[in-house]
């Protein structure tokens, strides 16, 4: 049996995975009400595909507890923060729940860490829990899904597994192969660990390059879209898209790891997730910029639409609207938002319906491009808009 140990993004959808795919798994989260949403049969994020999956690993017999089982694989996917001072990894989260584990679980256990950790996380701060009377295995085996894409990735992205012993990495590798049509790769942990860092950092440091064009093609004048369409023609370039800011619990982290750990190497990381942290800066000047050249008087006209990090999710950590509402609100300005993934409260001046959104408002900041925008298009024609996601088009509409 395979005790999950935190249901949230990423533990929720692989516990599903593995019960829907016949393998027996009790979901542990030391919240008692993620577990009891879970328990009435309640999944507990939006993802296309969650409610389906959660019904088939029901099917299954899937448990939910707030207690740590005894059994002798778990798989670790609890929050890896970094810390704000140091940006290092903050590894609490893993620590405690190895040490619940390592209080319950038999001899020659298998302890998976899936959350994200810097290079040398599992040697400094997981083996040293261990102690020479009990035997127990370490692996690491980093997720790389998205969210909005969750269930098709869970099975079709390859994985990496690093383990100590191959023998182990061969166990682990069945237990994911159970559902995962990807590539399983076996490797060390360190080697893993390095793998799943790098991948994010090689992301935020495109994304930021991107956004560095942005800002020098609109000095000039110039279409940056246009520019990078061209630009991708070439067989050896692909350049990402420019946006408002990087959130999600991924790749705005992640690569902080690296330069809090190694500041001396990493020059150009470090640079890039600052580019990619002033984008909510820019955004808000871009605001001020079409106030002024339009005749917009007060942030009471302006309007943000989308307060997720990314289109057609409800996850708004680290998002790029919730920046751009503190700087505002630094400034003591605030203006209108409405998310309609979001429920109504979460901010000040949170609308609940578009209609009550666009009332009054002249100036539209699109900062998520939900699905759900298409449809409204229309009630936006006597708007101004700024887009920074490039989802709209016509001649009421400009760009970042
Ligand atoms: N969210 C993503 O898109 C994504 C993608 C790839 C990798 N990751 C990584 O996966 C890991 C988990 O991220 P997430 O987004 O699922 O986090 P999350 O905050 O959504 O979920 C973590 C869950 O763990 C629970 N928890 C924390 N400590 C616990 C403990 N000691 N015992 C039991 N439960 C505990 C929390 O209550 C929470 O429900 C992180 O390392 C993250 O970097 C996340």
């Amino acid at each position: 049996m395979v005790n999950v140990i935190g249901l949230g993004y990423i533990g929720l959808p692989t516990a599903l995975m593995l019960a829907a795919h016949g393998v027996q798994v009790i979901g542990t989260d030391y919240n008692a009400e993620v577990v009891g949403k879970l328990n009435r049969g309640e999944v507990t994020f939006r993802e296309d595909g969650l409610r389906e999956l959660f019904q088939a690993a029901a099917e299954k017999g899937i448990q939910f507890s707030s207690s740590y089982a005894h059994t002798d694989v778990y798989i670790v996917s609890v929050p890896t923060p970094y810390n704000e001072k140091t940006k290092q990894i903050d590894p609490c989260y893993v620590v405690s729940a190895v040490q619940e584990i390592l209080r319950v679980c038999p001899e020659n256990a298998v302890v998976i860490i899936e959350s994200t950790v810097s290079p040398g996380t599992i040697d400094r701060y997981v083996r040293p829990l261990l102690s020479s009377e009990k035997k127990i295995h370490l692996a690491h085996a980093p997720e790389r899904i998205i969210p909005g894409n969750m269930i098709y990735e869970l099975k079709h992205n390859s994985r990496t597994i690093g383990a100590d012993d191959p023998q182990i990495a061969a166990k682990i590798r069945d237990i994911y192969g159970s559902f995962c049509l990807g590539d399983i790769v076996l490797t060390d942990i360190r080697t893993a660990e390095m793998t799943k860092v790098i991948e994010n950092t090689y992301r935020a440091v495109n994304i930021a390059f991107a956004n560095e064009l942005l800002m020098l093609c609109h000095k000039e004048g110039m279409d940056v879209n246009e520019i990078i369409r061209i630009c991708n023609m070439h067989p050896r370039v692909n350049i990402l898209s420019p946006g408002p800011g990087v959130g999600g619990h991924c790749i705005p982290v992640d690569p902080w790891f690296l330069v809090g750990d190694f500041p001396e190497q990493t020059p150009l990381i470090h640079r890039a997730l600052q580019i990619n942290a002033d984008m909510p800066q820019y955004v808000y000047s871009r605001i001020v910029q079409l106030m002024q050249e339009h005749g917009i008087c007060g942030f009471d006209r302006v309007g943000l639409y989308g307060l997720t990090y990314k289109e057609d999710v409800d996850d708004l950590r680290e998002s790029p609207t919730l920046q751009l509402l503190r700087i505002l609100d630094e400034k003591g300005q605030q203006c209108r938002v409405y998310d309609p993934m979001v429920k109504e409260g979460i901010v000040a001046g949170q609308c609940a319906c578009m209609e009550e959104f666009l009332d009054g408002v002249e100036l539209v900041v699109v900062m998520v491009g939900h699905s759900a925008l298409k449809v409204s298009v229309q009630q936006l024609q006597d708007k101004l808009v700024l887009d920074t996601r490039r989802v709209l088009h016509g001649e009421n509409v400009c760009y970042l």
